[in-house]
């Protein structure tokens, strides 16, 4: 147990938690330990106007908007963000929808792009709760992970070294951030898969031409049509591994969004953008167990990646924060250390669900190289629109659980 109060915990170099990484997982642990009055720092390689503009996820399920509204820190996103119960999967042309609000005691997702959570979340972190946050580091390097008394160093933005010593390190610098390659080899086990699929991942300065989410499955592969705000849409469309941007010229894009998107006997139609950003994105999931190591804890991609089919990457890096913050509070106010030592087991729980949900969804809207497998993801689609409980395990794992 520390002793809030006492001078240890204010010295400027020393804190009890040091945060690497501000992202959605970082910067809603430094609000929850701010709020519980747990010294914390923010390190970030980016600058503020970089990470509040980078655009990623969307949507939000109901249990995370509640979390953070639990925390305060809600009030624009509640004001703001469109609130969705129903999604759309077109097979080979024919409409099929999803109302999956109703079969799940009425929750639905919250569409907030990631840029605007993050955005909301350095405002009231530092903005308004004082918190301390370091834009622009470099050199980011841990000490002592496997002790009581770890350690951070770093360069600040002026280039001026700076190090820290803290009882806990929070890891919430993404998966390719130093904090999970500073856990000695063989520490921990990592899982990983490649899906076999690839998306190419488009911004549009457009507005949506749908009020739901749409899962196209097409002869020629997935396309999906998602939400952001009501000038800007997200469009998905498979392609093949090792494809690149390059290969995908804009016209390409749209003409191939408007045939794998084109309904049947329907004045349906797509509006156009210009687009704003064209990624291939890795279809790979990725799990580290344990989620921690000594006094380092992974939150986050840091610990888990996860395909983008069911929209729970950023969900999960809440909840990761959310297990932490309140472990961290109790062991800082009683010495009471068990949700410290559950941390990794109920984080991974709701971890390893997603990922076989979002490995559900990879099979079941895809079109395989293997054409039986195909079918057997059109058969799974056909159950899931034609039966009660398909659909009831698809809205439980989709907006929840
Ligand atoms: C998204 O908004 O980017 C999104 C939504 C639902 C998905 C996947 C991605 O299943």
């Amino acid at each position: 147990m520390i002793d809030l109060d006492s001078e240890w915990a204010v010295q400027s170099n020393r804190r009890a938690v040091g945060i690497v990484g501000a992202g959605p997982a970082g910067l809603t642990l430094g609000n929850l330990l701010r709020e519980a009055g747990i010294p914390c720092v923010v390190l970030e390689k980016g600058t503020r106007e970089y990470i509040e503009n980078r655009p990623r996820a969307g949507v939000l399920e109901h249990r995370a908007v509640q979390m953070l509204a639990d925390h305060g820190l809600a009030d624009r996103l509640l004001r703001e963000a469109d609130r969705h119960g129903a999604c759309e999967f077109r097979v080979n042309g024919v409409a099929h929808e999803v109302d999956y609000s109703t079969l799940y005691d009425g929750q639905t997702h919250y569409i907030y792009p990631q840029q605007e959570v993050v955005r909301d979340l350095v405002r009231h972190y530092a903005d308004e709760r004082g918190g301390d946050i370091r834009w622009g580091v470099t050199d980011v390097e841990l000490h002592g992970i496997e002790t009581a008394e770890p350690a951070l160093t770093w360069k600040n933005a002026d280039g001026t070294a700076e190090r820290l010593e803290c009882s806990f390190i929070a890891g919430a610098d993404g998966f390719h951030g130093v904090t999970r390659r500073s856990i000695p080899a063989g520490a921990v086990q990592e899982f990983s898969h490649q899906h076999g699929i690839e998306w190419l991942s488009i911004l549009a300065e457009a507005p949506p031409s749908t009020h739901k989410v749409i899962y196209a499955l097409h002869p020629d592969g997935f396309a999906g049509h998602m939400l952001r705000s009501s000038t800007v849409s997200r469009y998905y469309l498979q392609v093949p591994v090792d494809d690149t941007v390059d290969n995908w010229p804009d016209e390409r894009v749209w003409a191939e969004l408007h045939k794998r998107l084109a309904l049947k006997d329907s004045d349906w139609k797509l509006t156009e953008g210009r687009i704003i950003e064209k990624r291939i994105l890795d279809m790979r999931s990725h799990v580290v167990e344990p989620m921690n190591h000594g006094s380092l804890y992974l939150l986050g991609d840091a610990a888990h990646i996860i395909t983008p089919v069911g929209a729970k990457g950023m969900n999960l890096a809440l909840h990761d924060a959310e297990v932490l913050a309140a472990a961290l509070t109790a062991y800082h106010r009683t010495g009471d250390d068990s949700g410290l030592r559950s941390y990794s087991r109920v984080c991974l729980q709701r971890v390893w669900r997603a990922q076989e949900f979002s490995q559900w969804m990879v099979f079941m809207i895809h079109r395989s190289p293997e054409p039986f497998l195909s079918r057997l993801g059109q058969a799974r689609l056909e159950h899931l629109i034609a039966s009660g409980s398909s659909a009831g395990y698809f809205a439980q794992n989709y907006v929840g659980p």
